[in-house]
Order: C-alpha cells, then structure tokens, then sequence
C-alpha cells in the first residue's frame, strides 16, 4: 500500500498525477496545495473521494512544517514512500523572450530568475527538508523533482534555445541540487532524481493575448523545437504524461544507479 505525496495538486500536470494516482486503491495519495479548496472542488467534480489535501506554500517553512505534521498523522506512523516535488513558478514573464531583448532591463530577467529559484529550487528544498522524516520511515524512500529538458544544456546548445531564461536557471539549478540531495542522502537508501514530464498541455485550452512581437518568437521557438524533435513537438494530455512519469518513478531505482540522476519520462536524454 504505498503512500504518495504530490506539491502543486491543485492543477495541471500535478492534479493528473494525483488524479491518476488515486484511480488504484491501494495507493494513500495526499495532495500539496496552497489553494486547498481549488484541489478539493477539483477532486469533488472528478468524485474523487481517497485524496487527503494538505494545505501549504512550498515557501513557507512553517506551513511545511504543520503539513508534515498532518501528513504524518494522515500515514499512521508509516511514513511516506514517494515524495514529488511538481509545484513550480513557471514564469510567463520571460518565457518567449532572451538575454538581448532585456539588455537594457536586466533587472526584469534578475528579479524573475529570483522569484524562479525561490520556487522551484528552494521550495523543493523546503518541502524535502520538512518531509524527509516522515520519508525515512517509508519503504520506498524516493524523492522525485518535476524538472524540465528546459534546464539541459546539451538542448540549449542544440538548438541555441535562448527563450526562457529565469525558467530554464532554475531547473538547471534544480538539477544540480537534486544530485547534491543524493550525493548526501543515498546511503541512507533514500533515491532523489530528477524527472522531465515532456511537454504537457496544461493550460486547459487557455491562450493569452499575444502581439505580433510574441507570435513571431513563438514560431521561432516552435521551429527550434520541431527541429529538435525531427517534427511536430506535440504536447501529451495531463493524465497520460502522469502515468508516463509514475511509470519511471516505480521503474527507476537506487540500486539501478538512478540517484541524483536527470532523465525524460521515457527514459532517454531527449525531451521530448
Ligand atoms: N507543462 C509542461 O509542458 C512542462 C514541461 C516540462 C516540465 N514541466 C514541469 O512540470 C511541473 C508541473 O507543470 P504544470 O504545467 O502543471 O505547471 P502549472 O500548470 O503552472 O502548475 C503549477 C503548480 O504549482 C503550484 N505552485 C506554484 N507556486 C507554488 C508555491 N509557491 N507553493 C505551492 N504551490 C505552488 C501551482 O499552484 P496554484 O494552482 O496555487 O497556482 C500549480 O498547482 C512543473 O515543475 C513544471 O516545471 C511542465
């Protein structure tokens, strides 16, 4: 009966892992949200009824504290097997645009990249800190990151992807500090590894207003992309990358040599 915790559940790739999840009983799933009600409507539309929500931003130390608490409460003193950091800033700020668009407003691209690390890389961190207790206790011990192929830059290199810089730092940095986490924890039999759910659609068919400007960077960007995946680089719905990342969650291992590592879904180096 293995038990599962998912940050960032109130929504996209998150909520589908979640979703998918609790379709097998066996499984204790408790969901990490800081919009606890927008989880819980979510969950009652779907009849959803074997999901503990837990409320907590994953910046605020003391709110991770007292969900641990309630998580531990929730596991009975068996702690937890499988711990997955998802939530994330996923900027919109600078997603299409680079270093030379901001040359003259570094401090836009500076101060999204902060806010980008204290999510994605500190938040995790916090959340991993504040459950690796209740983790210890668990037979599994696995701790996953959501990360992105934005972060590789074997890709970036590839096909010189200069969009998305605060995104991209922070997963890279994700990346790193995944390793650090296995460098220190693995012989305690905990696995930390890093994984990139491939391109899922999320946005539940919402699309901004763009200008002409966004338009013509977003074909580019969608070129570079389609080059890379040898055509269409097509976006998975939710709950299918979910079972696809659950997939390599239950078949990666410590003893396989997986600790610290950083792999697609598929298991392969390429993101798509
Ligand atoms: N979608 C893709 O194509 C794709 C590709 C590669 C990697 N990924 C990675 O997959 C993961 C999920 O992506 P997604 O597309 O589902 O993202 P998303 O739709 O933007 O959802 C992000 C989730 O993170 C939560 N979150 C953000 N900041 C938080 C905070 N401070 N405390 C607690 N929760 C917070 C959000 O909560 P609220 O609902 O309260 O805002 C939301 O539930 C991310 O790690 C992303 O980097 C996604």
């Amino acid at each position: 009966m293995p038990s599962y915790l998912v940050t960032g559940a109130a929504r996209g790739l998150g909520y589908a892992l979640v979703k998918v999840l609790a379709s097998d009983p066996t499984n204790t799933v408790l969901a990490l949200a800081r919009n606890k009600k927008a989880a819980e409507d979510s969950l009652a539309t779907d009849r959803i009824s074997n999901v503990y929500v837990i409320a907590a931003d994953i910046t605020d130390e003391t709110a991770l504290k007292a969900a641990a608490k309630e998580a531990d409460a929730i596991l009975g003193g068996k702690g937890l097997d499988v711990l997955i950091n998802n939530a994330a800033y996923v900027s919109e700020k600078t997603a299409l645009t680079s270093i030379p668009d901001q040359e003259s407003d570094l401090q836009k691209i500076i101060e999204d990249t902060q806010r980008s690390i204290e999510v994605n890389v500190f938040g995790s961190l916090k959340v991993t800190i504040a459950f690796l207790d209740l983790v210890r206790q668990g037979q599994l011990k696995k701790v996953v990151a959501i990360s992105s192929g934005m972060g590789d830059i074997d890709m970036i290199n590839e096909i010189k992807l200069s969009n998305a810089v605060p995104y991209a730092i922070s997963k890279g940095a994700l990346n790193v500090m995944v390793a650090k986490l296995s460098a220190s924890y693995s012989d305690q039999g905990i696995l930390f590894m890093s994984l990139c759910p491939g391109r899922v659609d999320t946005t539940k068919g919402f699309m901004p207003e763009f200008t002409e400007i966004d338009l013509a960077r977003i074909k580019s960007i969608e070129t570079k992309f389609e080059k890379y995946a040898g055509g269409n680089y097509v976006a998975s719905p939710p709950e299918a990358s979910a079972r696809s990342v659950l997939a390599a969650i239950s078949r990666q291992s410590l003893a396989g040599g997986f600790g610290g590592s950083f792999y697609s879904h598929n298991g392969t180096k390429r993101w798509t």
